[in-house]
């Protein structure tokens, strides 16, 4: 799909459909309460098209509201109701335009949109962003694996963004819309990954692919450890998960540095959880909770999209991207519950659930992140199920170290419209994952508190005076819930992708 900014327009760009937002305002007089539609943005002719349409007497420009009617010149207009003005936000612009997109889609070619009835709030920029990343989002479909009989190509190929705006205007709304194109498109690439199933989407083929892209992107150092590399750096932990696979484990290291560094720059680093397959290793999951378990590497895609998008967007900040690779398999080699391994910083672990064991790769890559002296580490990880019972499908929890911290990622998730809840780390929870047989186990007594206890975990592997904020995204990262209409109703939601862009902006 293309977009294109026709700005000091004068009418509405010779397309198939023509698409104008209306408003609706309620008014009290007396007793009488009447909904009237707001329509004085639309151009005169289009105006006149309308109200010589019987039906329009009807059109009151409430939220969701459509009308099409005639235009001269062979056109459709479509009225679209966005409701009252005052009570709108970008969220509510996103949400029509992914309704508007799935009406439209599979019938017309090419749409003008008057981008001057979807500005909020006077933030032409803003609104401009939240259009586009909504209309790609709602275009993506998986179907790398369908014949070609059964793949359904979207038929929208054109979106004309008109508007008065001056032309002085253009270069910086422009910008706006290059970069949302960059995010919406990191996101569908992390939702891609997730879709992808396992038997392809293994390690070595995930490392590949992430590399193959991350080459392609200015200023940024791309390094792969494998078992080697992961026995030298000691990562005792992560490699008890790998060694019922027949992958190698693959740590994928990126490192962004952006092109005015200076000392004083801030350097973030993510880290992704990439379980290509969990099937809870010797403690084996039941069948029907081993289905999809294909997506419990959502982190690690989460995170590689997030920094695609911001170094797409060009962040002023230093950014390194790792990604823990691997599956959690069983064998004859894999790793037995009652096991004690080593972790990178030298503690024991007692492995009592070989199914507790995103944060035991987490811990050791954690770790290795704290090498690097960041200014701060977030995570990402499908890590707990027990998230699912604490927030749901449409939230992800945040936990970790350091208050300012977890509030600036908050504040993105706000900025995006994302909706994500701090749960507490509190030092019992680090009691009760004391082992009688080593300085740690990887489950605690209860599977009460289960997010917040992983949590508490992966604090053991985060070196003094770091700042630390791990996302468990068990629930959001697939779209199950499917609350947001420009998430697909199945597979990777990729959502948490905008809020980490937004926060590398913002560091
Ligand atoms: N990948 C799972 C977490 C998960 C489960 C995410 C269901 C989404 C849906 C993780 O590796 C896991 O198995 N966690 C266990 C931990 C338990 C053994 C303490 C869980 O949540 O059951
Ligand atoms: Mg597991
Ligand atoms: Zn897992």
């Amino acid at each position: 799909m293309d977009f294109k900014l026709n700005f000091n327009a004068k009418n509405h760009s010779d397309c198939e459909v023509a698409v104008f937002a209306g408003f609706s305002k309620t008014e009290t007089k007396g007793k009488k309460t009447e909904t009237k539609l707001v329509n004085s943005h639309w151009p005169k002719e289009v105006k006149d098209a309308f109200s010589s349409f019987k039906a329009s007497n009807n059109f009151k420009g409430t939220n969701g509201e459509t009308l099409v009617f005639p235009l001269d010149g062979g056109h459709i207009a479509v009225a679209f109701g966005l409701g009252e003005k005052s009570k709108l936000t970008l969220e509510c612009s996103r949400k029509a335009i992914a309704n508007l997109f799935k009406r439209l889609v599979d019938h017309h070619e090419d749409v003008a949109v008057n981008l001057d009835s979807f500005i909020i709030k006077g933030k032409l920029e803003d609104s401009i962003t939240a259009m586009v990343e909504s209309f790609i989002m709602t275009e993506y479909r998986y179907d790398a694996f369908k014949s070609s009989a059964n793949k359904n190509k979207s038929k929208l190929k054109t979106v004309i963004l008109d508007s008065k705006q001056p032309k002085s205007k253009l270069k910086k709304a422009q910008a706006a819309l290059d970069a949302a194109v960059a995010v919406a498109e990191s996101v569908n690439l992390a939702r891609d990954f997730v879709n992808c199933p396992p038997n392809d989407l293994h390690s070595i083929n995930y490392a590949k692919r992430v590399v193959a892209d991350a080459k392609k992107l200015k200023g940024v150092k791309v390094k792969v450890l494998g078992r080697a590399e992961l026995k030298k750096e000691k990562m005792g932990m992560y490699l008890a998960v790998n060694q019922g696979s027949d992958y190698e484990a693959q740590l994928v290291h990126l490192t962004y540095t952006p092109p005015k560094a200076t000392k004083k720059t801030k350097h973030i680093a993510l880290v992704g959880k990439g379980l290509t397959f969990d099937t809870g290793g010797l403690s084996l999951k039941p069948g029907a909770a081993m289905v999809n378990m294909k997506f419990d590497m959502a982190g690690s895609s989460t995170m590689y999209g997030a920094f695609r998008a911001a170094v797409l967007t060009g962040a002023k900040c230093k950014i390194t991207c790792l990604l823990g690779l691997t599956d959690n398999a069983i064998g004859p080699k894999a790793i037995y519950p009652d096991a004690v391994v080593t972790a990178r910083n030298g503690k024991t672990v007692e492995i009592l659930n070989t199914d507790a064991e995103g944060r035991l790769v987490l811990g050791d890559v954690i770790n290795y992140a704290c090498d690097l002296k960041p200014d701060a580490i977030i995570d990402a990880a499908t890590l707990t199920g027990a998230c699912l019972v604490a927030v749901g499908h449409e939230t992800c929890a945040i936990l970790g170290n350091n208050q300012k911290l977890i509030d600036s990622v908050l504040k993105s998730a706000k900025n995006k419209d994302e909706y994500m809840w701090q749960l507490p780390i509190i030092p019992e929870f680090h009691d009760d994952l004391k082992s009688v047989t080593a300085d740690l186990k990887n489950i605690g007594g209860s599977r009460f508190g289960g997010t917040a206890k992983a949590a508490a975990f992966l604090e053991n592997f985060v070196e003094e005076g770091i700042a630390w904020a791990h996302l468990d995204i068990a629930g959001i990262g697939d779209s199950q819930g499917a609350h947001k209409p420009y998430c697909p109703a199945k597979g990777g939601s990729g959502l948490i992708v905008r809020s980490l862009c937004d926060y590398l902006h913002n560091v």
